[in-house]
């Protein structure tokens, strides 16, 4: 399936001279979504992880039905303050100024499988972050796993240990 297709793209937003890559058009197509998350658990599930983790919010709207097509968990990451028990965070940056993401201290148990989820690869800042966090709770990471990868913007060159699996690239 062409997924590209799928998505669409809106011209100036957030800002003038983005290009905005809408994925609410993909998810509403049932036969596209479903084909997007077989295709990727297809792709991942030599990689024998776990858990899947993923930063809200669309995070969570890729990373949970790929956990469910695995047949494994699903861990949120989430902006700090919102998660109920002990935390570990991670300061990061945004486009504008500075923001802190966290995940529950006993979420992951030291050397787990873990992979990353996320709707998007931009600059590799969230995916960095959330590397950060899974660190800290001393899991192994098999690698990280986007619908979209903006390769104009080098997310991946800051990354080069990591092995990320994109769906499309533009
Ligand atoms: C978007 C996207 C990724 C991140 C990618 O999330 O869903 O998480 O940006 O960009 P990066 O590689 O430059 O970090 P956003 O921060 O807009 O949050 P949202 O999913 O809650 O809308």
């Amino acid at each position: 399936m062409d997924f590209k297709e799928k998505i669409r793209v809106i011209e100036d937003f957030p800002q003038p001279g983005i290009r905005f890559k809408d994925i609410t058009t993909l998810l509403k197509d049932g036969k596209a979504f479903r084909a997007a998350i077989d295709e990727m658990a297809e792709q991942l599930k030599d990689k024998e992880v776990d858990l899947i983790v993923g930063p809200e919010a669309r995070g969570f709207v890729v990373g949970t039905p790929l956990a469910y097509a695995l047949g494994v968990g699903f861990i949120p990451v989430r902006k700090a303050g919102k998660l109920p028990a002990e935390t570990v965070e991670t300061a990061y940056s945004l486009e504008y100024g500075k923001d802190k993401l966290a995940i529950h201290k006993d979420a992951i148990q030291p050397g787990q499988r873990v992979l990353i989820v996320d709707d998007l690869l931009a600059t590799g800042g969230t995916v960095n972050a959330t590397l950060n966090l899974v660190r800290q709770l001393k899991a192994e990471v098999a690698g990280a796993a986007f619908v979209i990868e903006l390769t104009y913007l080098n997310g991946r060159e800051k990354l080069p240990d990591l092995d990320i699996f994109t769906l499309v690239q533009y």
